[in-house]
């Protein structure tokens, strides 16, 4: 199609940085003006290039620009982009059926997955799982299966939550723009609790959980509430580390009033946070939790698992869907779980390491860097005012399009839109993660 000397992706990919042309090149430009004409505006682009092949920590466009990646098509591809093992496994798969309905006719592929996720999640009580496609639509699940398991409807979410794009998940998300302006009206029976943020509230867990707990108790009946759902770290909402206590003092009081805990990991699971499981660093045990993302090493499959006798609640044919557990994600789902469970966590802690190395040195000469987040391969930097303590958005969005330009993807988040996100896939190797962090910190400096 076009001339590029190597055209092979995954771990085969030059593993280098290298811009041929300016960012976006002609071909990637071509591209752009055919999306204009054939997808809706609503379906955005952050870093405008078209990809050819990926892997290692390379994203190489189809101009032949090789892009340093530290997103990981956020937070999906932590196995390595077209991971051999993932490739073979969903390639033999592919060969054999691609498709039956699990509800209709069952596939091996589809308990296996379950019985990884009841084997490797937080807790050693019986568990159960159940396959979706999408983060969203795992979400809106464990919603049902905790109205199911308790007879109740309340749901309660936090400031600065992101749970997906459809209807109720919507409701669950904070942000407004541009998750939900305009698409209302929302489901109901949602509330909403003030997270622990501890960059801009300086409270101690325990003063956070109370303080949400009381607005919680002013705002709902106990015994109307079906379900709390939080990220143990907050994704989209900027990458928010809760102060230690919170989450333990927040599923005590839940445990107390017979209120479902659902941890959504769905971009804090499998091994990016430098445990397989992000509620494993603040010692709690959801009795659900909904994963998705890195699951299957970039194939579509979501899940919830969790306590057997809530999961089975929901009575047959309550739960499912046409694609949901789709024999090719399975395959994928299990060569990547194997190799998560092949060094990669401790690889995210690792990374983790340079990574905050790289930020905090960041923050000890730039005032404006306020504070230096997270756990693992998902780490990020918040950026403000340093006089007055205000969201530096402007200053993000310059310091990441300057990073695309120089060739490294960055992702920005936030409610305010002032913190950079770093996601890279765990295959990437030291020297492109420092130099990709070098872009970044030069970046920030001439922002
Ligand atoms: C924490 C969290 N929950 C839910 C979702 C929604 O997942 P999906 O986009 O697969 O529907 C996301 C996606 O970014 C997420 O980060």
């Amino acid at each position: 199609m076009h001339a590029i000397d190597d055209v092979v992706g995954g771990p085969a990919l030059a593993q280098v940085r290298e811009l041929r042309t300016p960012i976006p090149g002609p071909r990637s430009t071509e591209m752009l003006a055919r999306k204009r004409e054939a997808v809706a505006d609503g379906v955005g682009i952050t870093l405008p290039v078209f990809v050819d092949a990926a892997g290692g920590g390379i994203v190489r466009d189809i101009d032949g620009n090789s892009l340093i990646d530290l997103g990981s098509g956020i937070a999906v591809t932590s196995v390595g982009n077209a991971h051999p093992g993932v490739v073979a496994a969903s390639a033999e798969q592919l060969g054999r059926f691609t498709h039956t309905a699990f509800t209709i006719t069952g596939y091996e592929g589809y308990v296996a997955v379950c019985e990884a996720l009841n084997r490797i999640t937080p807790g050693d009580h019986a568990k159960r799982s159940a396959l979706f496609n999408s983060g969203a639509e795992a979400v809106e699940n464990a919603i049902k299966i905790a109205r199911a398991a308790t007879g109740r409807s309340t749901v309660v979410a936090f400031d600065h939550a992101y749970h997906g794009r459809t209807n109720l998940t919507m409701a669950l998300t904070a942000k407004s723009m541009p998750y939900k302006r305009g698409f209302g009206p929302f489901a109901g029976d949602v509330h909403r609790a003030p997270m622990s943020y501890p960059f801009r509230d300086g409270r101690t867990g325990e003063e956070a959980a109370r303080i949400a707990i009381e607005r919680i108790e002013r705002q709902v009946e106990l015994d109307e509430i079906a379900a709390v759902i939080i990220e143990p770290i907050q994704g989209e909402g900027g990458f928010v580390v809760p102060a230690d206590g919170f989450l333990p003092a927040l599923a005590d009081w839940a445990a107390s009033h017979g209120i479902v805990f659902i941890a959504d990991e769905i971009q804090t699971g499998f091994a990016r946070t430098g445990e397989m499981f992000a509620s494993t660093h603040f010692g709690i045990v959801p009795d659900l939790i909904v994963t998705a993302k890195g699951i299957a090493g970039g194939l579509p499959l979501s899940a919830v698992t969790g306590r057997a006798e809530l999961m089975n609640a929901a009575h047959a044919g309550g739960l499912g869907g046409t694609y949901g557990g789709n024999p090719v994600a399975c395959a994928a789902a299990l060569a990547s779980i194997a190799a998560f469970e092949d060094g990669l966590v401790e690889r995210a802690r690792e990374i983790g390491d340079i990574i905050r190395e790289r930020l905090e040195a960041l923050r000890a000469t730039d005032p404006r860097v306020g504070d230096v987040r997270g756990h693992g391969a998902m780490m990020a930097l918040e950026l403000v005012d340093p006089v007055t303590g205000q969201p530096e958005a402007a200053l993000t969005a310059r310091a990441a399009a300057a990073a695309h330009a120089a060739g490294v993807i960055v992702l920005t988040c936030g409610t305010d839109g002032n913190v950079i996100r770093l996601l890279p896939p765990l295959s990437i190797g030291d020297d492109l993660l420092r130099e990709g962090l070098d872009v970044l910190g030069d970046a920030i400096a001439r922002g």
